[in-house]
């Protein structure tokens, strides 16, 4: 396999690991244990510590991202400097599409930072929740960011049949549904207040 080849199935790993870690945290805030179809797991699953996976997905999504960018300029047939990584604004392919990847990273960091208990500590709990919130942009980022990136960095256009892209695809329209469901519950919750 190609150093590049990795570094792409490595972000398509961290992309279903975030996915999964979105997933958890709308569960969260959605008081997931009264629900009926939580009830309806086997008990193995309901003793799952949902906090705390919803914490280890995200370091372990981190440490993926990480190193799919690290390996990047090891390929040298991607032209990629080690700079263009850090500041991808005249990176040799996609300048744009990477600047997504590179929002996306720098919001997950910073709501990682922002989660360690000693400087949550230190905020209130609105400014905290507003800073977790930027999650939601951030998976739309890299999910564009991942469909539009050609994984073997010739600009080729996007291969929408491609079982990369679709895997993209899937984890796109799951968030989106997701989504949908948070904002009808956070209509439910309203009008109840
Ligand atoms: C949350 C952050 C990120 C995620 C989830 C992510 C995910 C992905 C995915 C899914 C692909 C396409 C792989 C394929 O179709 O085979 C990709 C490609 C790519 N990404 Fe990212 N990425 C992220 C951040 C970044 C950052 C910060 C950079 C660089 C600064 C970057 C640079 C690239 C490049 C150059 C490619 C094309 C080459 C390759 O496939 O490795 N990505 N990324």
């Amino acid at each position: 396999m190609e150093t590049i080849e990795l570094s792409g199935t490595l972000g398509l790993i961290a992309t279903v690991i975030l996915t999964l870690n979105i997933l958890l945290g709308m569960m969260l805030s959605t008081a997931y244990k009264n629900k009926s179809w939580w009830q309806r797991f086997p008990e193995k699953i309901r003793s799952i510590n949902i906090n705390d996976l919803h914490n280890y997905t995200a370091y372990v999504a981190l440490l993926f991202v990480l190193t799919h960018i690290f390996l990047i300029p090891f390929d040298p047939s991607s032209k990629f400097k080690l700079i263009d990584i850090i500041w991808p604004l005249y990176a040799p392919h996609q300048p744009n599409i990477v600047l997504l990847g590179t929002f996306s990273l720098l919001a997950l960091i910073i709501v990682v930072i922002t989660t360690q208990k000693f400087i949550k500590r230190k905020m209130s709990f609105r400014i905290w929740k507003n800073i977790h919130l930027i999650s939601y942009a951030t998976c739309i980022l890299f999910i564009v960011h991942g469909l539009l990136m050609d994984p073997e960095l010739k600009d080729r256009p996007t291969d929408w049949i491609d079982a990369e892209k679709l895997l993209s695809e899937i984890c796109g329209i799951v968030l989106i549904t997701a989504f949908a469901i948070r904002y009808k519950y956070h209509l439910s919750i309203s009008k109840n207040k």
